[in-house]
Formats: structure tokens, sequence, C-alpha cells
């Protein structure tokens, strides 16, 4: 059986969680779960944010869930970049899957689109961009300050991502991939992009083909989601685009993602798009879907297509079931997805 490593994380990160555990314990229950204890609590107790100890750990199981991390006690960045990133990078989760659909049941924002009409996929490139950490400053806290933050692209990184999202485009029955990036502005990377795009599409002939601008697609996804099948990015704007995604298909409480090491050297890591969300943590009003959608992702890449499919339809008849304006309580979501899951 599966060997699964979970980081709850901060905030949020341990109420929607618990959830996810509850539905994966319903529909796999040999499953072995090891609870690593990562994030503002360990960091403010002993300092260490992931302790290289740990980070071989998690290496050794066959994927991770994690809730979310980052905490306003905490300054901006040691458990965003020491923690959740350090894990993307160091297992080289390249592709940064988020799926958005809209469900039968939610009430989306737009009067335009209908539940069903919204099934898209943002592939994310996960290792690089303006998230590689390149940059510096100079003359800190001096009126000279200078910043710089640099965007790293590889033509193997990313060609690597590309050649992911045409493989799922292939697998999907619109065949379609959108790249977005901003090469009227962003010369250097956007040329970059666009060619490693052109030549992976030419081997593609069978999958349709668009650009655009980032701006552009961002106005597109709130007024004509429908459009987009696959949508290729690069890190920051697909972390952009993916929020304004899930809040054109029902919120952030609702959207998945999965880190994903596609050669299966490293193990994935499955979590929600969402954060820590310090304003509602510790309620009990978190809506623990993402973290079980990301679940369905997880059990789904460990081969447990039956299993993930079960859990996919226990979100859809809790979302179906939902009424609008009554407000939830996490626990009680969790019991009825796993009820749903199992029955
Ligand atoms: P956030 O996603 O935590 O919250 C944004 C808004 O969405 C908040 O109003 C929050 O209450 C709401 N929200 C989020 N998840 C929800 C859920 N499941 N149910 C209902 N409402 C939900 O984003 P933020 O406030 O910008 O960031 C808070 C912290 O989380 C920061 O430290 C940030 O760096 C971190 N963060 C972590 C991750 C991650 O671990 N993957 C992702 C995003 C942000
Ligand atoms: C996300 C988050 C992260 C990101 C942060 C917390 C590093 O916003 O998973 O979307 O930007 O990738
Ligand atoms: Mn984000």
């Amino acid at each position: 059986m599966a060997r699964i490593a979970v980081v709850a994380g901060d905030g949020i990160g341990p109420e929607v969680v618990g959830q996810a555990r509850k539905v994966i314990d319903a529909v796999l229950p040999g499953v072995e779960a090891t609870e690593y204890d990562l994030g503002a609590a360990r960091y403010h107790r002993t300092g260490e944010v992931l302790p290289d100890s740990v980070l071989t750990e998690l290496a050794g199981h066959d994927a991770i869930l994690l809730g979310a991390v980052g905490d306003p006690t905490v300054p901006p960045g040691v458990l965003e970049r020491g923690l959740l990133l350090k894990l993307r990078f160091a297992f080289d989760q390249y592709v940064n899957l988020r799926p958005s659909r809209l469900w039968p049941g939610v009430a989306g924002p737009l009067a335009n689109v209908k539940p069903g009409e919204v099934d898209l996929v943002v592939v994310r490139e996960g290792t690089e961009g303006l998230y590689a950490g390149a940059g510096g400053s100079l003359h800190r806290d001096t009126p000279a300050e200078v910043a710089t933050e640099e965007s790293l692209n590889t033509r193997h990184g990313v060609e690597r991502v590309i050649r992911d999202a045409f493989a799922r485009a292939r697998r999907r029955e619109r065949r379609k991939v959108t790249l977005v990036h901003k090469t009227n502005v962003l010369t250097h990377a956007g040329s970059l992009w666009a060619r490693a795009f052109e030549a992976v599409a030419a081997e593609h002939p069978d999958v349709t083909t668009e650009y655009q601008h980032v701006d552009a697609a961002a106005m597109f996804l709130v007024t004509q989601p429908q459009r987009y099948d696959v949508v290729v990015t690069d890190n920051l704007f697909g972390d952009i685009l993916t929020d304004i995604a899930a809040a054109v298909t029902g919120g952030i409480g609702l959207a998945a993602s999965g880190c994903i090491n596609p050669e299966g050297r490293y193990p994935s890591m499955f979590e929600p798009v969402h954060g820590s969300a310090p304003d509602i943590a510790g309620k009990g009003v978190a809506d623990p879907v993402a973290a079980v959608l990301s679940a369905a992702l997880l059990i789904d890449q460990l081969g447990h297509a039956d299993a993930a499919a079960r859990v996919t339809a226990a979100v859809a008849t809790e979302l179906a079931s939902r009424t609008p304006g009554v407000p939830l309580r996490t626990e009680e979501v969790g019991d009825r997805l796993a009820g749903y899951a199992v029955a």
C-alpha cells in the first residue's frame, strides 16, 4: 500500500487536510500516512523551517499531501520560500497542475456561463521564472536602495512543461493548448517560450494552439472562461491566473492543485490553490473541497483511478446539494464527503 506524507502546515491547513484524510481513509483504507510537523509552529519552536533530514524522509514517500503554508507572525517568504518552494524545487515538481471546472450546482459569478461549460486546466511551470530567487538588493534601508528580481527561463525547463501540456491536451476532448505569456514586452523570456511552444506544436498537428498575452488572458478568463482547454504559462502568470480561474468557478475554496514530478523520480505534492487564510483560521468554516479534490489528484496519481473518481463524485454530490448563502462547517463537509465517497 502507498505511503504518503502529510504536511498540514499553517492556518486552515490542518482543518482542511483533516477532511482530506477522512476521505482518503474512506476510499483507500490501507494507506499509510505519516504526519510531518512543519510550518509556523515548528519555526517558532525550533527556528527550523525544513531540515535536510526531513527533506530526505519526505523523498521516500509515494506522494505528499500539503495543506497550506504561511503565517502572519513569520516574516513573508520564510515559510513560503523556505518550505513550500523548497519542496517544489527539491522534488523537481515542474508541472503545477491546476484544473478548474464549474461544477453543476455551483453558482459562478458569471451570468453567461452555465455549469459544465468550464473545464480547463492550467499547466503552470513550477520551478523557474520569477520564483527562482535570482536577484538581490543593495543599499538596503537607505534612500538609494535597489532591488532586482529576475525571471529565470531555461530551454530545458520551458520545453518540458510545454510538452506536458500538449500530452495532457491529447488526452482531452478539445485538444487545445493556449500559451499565455507577455511576448510583446518580455522579449527575452517571451521569445524562448514562443519558440519552444512552436517547436512542440509542430510535433502535435492534432492539437489546436493559440497564443494570448497575459493581460488579455486575465480578461478572457473572467469574461469567457469556456474558451480554454489547456493553458500553459510561466510560474508567476500561472499563480495569478489560477486564482482568477478559481474565482470564476465558485471560489478559491474549491480549487485543487498538483505539483507534479512527471518522471516519478521524486514524490509529487498535492495541495489546495488557496493559502493558510489567517482571517478564518481556527473558526471551522474553511471549505475543505479544494483539499479533498487535491487528495483526489493524489489518489489518481497513485494509480487508483476508481477511488479518485469516487472522491470526485462525492464532491459533485456535495456541491449540487449546497444552498447558496448557508454557511458551511469544515468538519461536517468532510464527514459528508467521506460518507458519499465510501457509499
Ligand atoms: P489565502 O488563499 O490564504 O486567502 C485569501 C482569501 O480566501 C481569504 O479571505 C481566505 O479566507 C479565503 N479562503 C482561502 N481558502 C479558503 C477556503 N478553503 N474556504 C473559504 N475561504 C478561503 O491567501 P492570502 O490571504 O493571500 O495568504 C495567506 C497566507 O497563505 C500567506 O502567508 C501566503 O503566503 C500563504 N499562501 C500559501 C499558499 C500555499 O500554501 N499553497 C497559497 C497561497 C497563499
Ligand atoms: C500558491 C501560492 C504560492 C505560489 C506561494 C505561497 C509561494 O500562492 O501555491 O499559489 O505563489 O506558488
Ligand atoms: Mn497562489
